[in-house]
């Protein structure tokens, strides 16, 4: 199998919202590969917390300043997404074995889907390892501290969605 060091990575995901996990393992896949594509899903069949747009906009603001890293949505099967952005590598966070059933069936549907199209594994940094996006919502909605897990601003959007007339922390925006 031919494939060549670097080139495009995507990082496909709900991201409902980002992590300090996710934003680990795009520090990690960008010390690998030239150019990573967070590519958040649309699922008309899921009720997200964030809208598409508002996932997108928190993790372009989260990913400031890194100028190989590109934010984008899509609909429909991941390998098609890839082959379309010409990417033949798809990256996964692994943060322990509980994780690795679900990935290993969607790595090698994938695989099944496209052939040429690799799972790449990343594990996050081991302080992340009990880090998700279903977690972080928990605590946010029960009024938890989360900072150092989530960046600033998605704890402050997070809480907003919990608590729509709280005052507390100004809202910097999309
Ligand atoms: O962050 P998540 O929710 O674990 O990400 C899951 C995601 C988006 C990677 C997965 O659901 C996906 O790739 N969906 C697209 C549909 C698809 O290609 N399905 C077939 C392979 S399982």
């Amino acid at each position: 199998m031919k494939r060549q060091r670097g080139g495009r990575a995507i990082f496909p995901g709900s991201f409902d919202p980002i992590t300090n996990g996710h934003l680990d393992i795009i520090e990690r896949a960008l010390c690998v590969f030239d150019e990573v594509i967070v590519a958040v899903l649309i699922n008309a069949a899921k009720q997200p917390l964030f809208t598409a747009e508002e996932r997108v906009a928190l993790i372009k603001r989260s990913c400031r300043g890194r100028r190989r890293v590109r934010v984008d949505t899509f609909s429909g099967l991941l390998v098609e997404y890839a082959v379309a952005q010409s990417a033949g590598v798809i990256v996964r966070g692994l943060r322990a074995i509980s994780d690795f059933e679900y990935e290993f069936q969607m790595a090698l549907m994938n695989r099944r889907l496209n052939p040429e199209i690799e799972t790449v594994f990343m594990m996050p940094a081991e302080k992340y390892s009990y880090v998700s996006s279903r977690i972080v919502k928990e605590v946010s909605r029960l009024g938890g501290e989360l900072s150092g897990l989530v960046p600033a601003l998605v704890q402050q959007k997070m809480h907003r969605k919990f608590r729509p007339t709280s005052t507390r922390g100004r809202d910097p925006g999309p």
